[in-house]
């Protein structure tokens, strides 16, 4: 672990110095995946239309993506929905890059990037229609924090959409500490949401395990991101059967 970066900011400089991550990531991740994207997590892009369809917002709704990173994956599931955006992250690299990117994705997208942590995003009451977070969720200090604050800026109705992973045994000492008491599902109940689902979807760990295969078997390189892959695989590769990997969707009480 002590190769990977201390902070996000590190991890997305490290990302803008890399080609291997710009290009040879996201279609290993998922052929079809729009190269626009440049996604920072995991969800492929039929699990990029599983959330546009359980958001269940259109047009003139706004979709807030908590943890954005770049803002790919938010401003995809926003177009797709006809809806405007609002991600939020706490990484400055990050938000500067979202912003940038946004060009990509076309004239025709309302999105706004800010700096923002997970438990306070400094956005208004009920101002999202819906709230996505991809893959971020296992980095909350306090989990019960941050979905008090999930459901704090959703409007009334609203459907929350988190993608994660736990442990499969609930304490496993042998994964990482993130994910092993990491119960979703219960901390959004407790919390105040409800029509909470939970459901596992293999078929993306398929593809994260032939990523990291693929930047494991890849030659002799420079590049930064490869390297910082092949650290993140040494680790996760031999945990991937100790983990399940979770869609989870639920609802502000309207
Ligand atoms: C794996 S990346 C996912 C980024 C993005 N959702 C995507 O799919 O590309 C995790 C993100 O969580 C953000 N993050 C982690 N802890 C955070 C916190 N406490 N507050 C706000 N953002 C946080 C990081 O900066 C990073 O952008």
């Amino acid at each position: 672990m002590s190769d990977l970066p201390e902070t996000f900011d590190d991890a997305f400089r490290i990302s803008e110095r890399s080609e291997w991550l710009r290009r040879a990531f996201p279609p290993l991740l998922d052929a079809d995946l729009p190269a626009e994207v440049e996604p920072f997590s995991f969800v492929p892009s039929s699990g990029l239309e599983e959330i546009s369809s359980a958001v269940r917002v259109g047009p003139g709704g706004l979709v807030v993506d908590v943890a954005c990173g770049r803002g790919g994956p938010g401003m995809w599931v926003a177009r797709r929905v006809g809806a405007a955006l609002c991600g939020v992250d706490g990484s400055t690299i990050a938000v500067a890059a979202a912003t940038r990117r946004r060009a990509a994705f076309g004239p025709g997208l309302d999105a706004r990037f800010v700096v923002g942590d997970l438990a306070a995003t400094g956005l208004a009451d009920g101002v999202a229609d819906a709230v996505m977070c991809v893959d971020a969720f296992q980095f909350a200090e306090d989990h019960d924090l941050v979905a008090r604050e999930l459901h704090r800026v959703l409007r009334p109705g609203g459907r929350l959409v988190l993608t994660c992973w736990e442990a499969r045994e609930r304490g496993d000492t042998a994964v990482a500490d993130r994910f092993a008491d990491l119960r979703c599902g219960e901390v959004l109940r407790d919390n105040g949401f409800t029509d909470v689902d939970v459901t596992e979807r293999p078929a993306w760990e398929q593809r994260r395990r032939a990523v990291y295969e693929a930047a494991l078997g890849a030659g002799p390189s420079e590049d930064p991101g490869l390297a910082l892959m092949r650290t993140e695989a040494g680790t996760a590769l031999g945990q991937m059967s100790r983990i399940r990997r979770v869609l989870i969707t639920a609802a502000k009480p309207a």
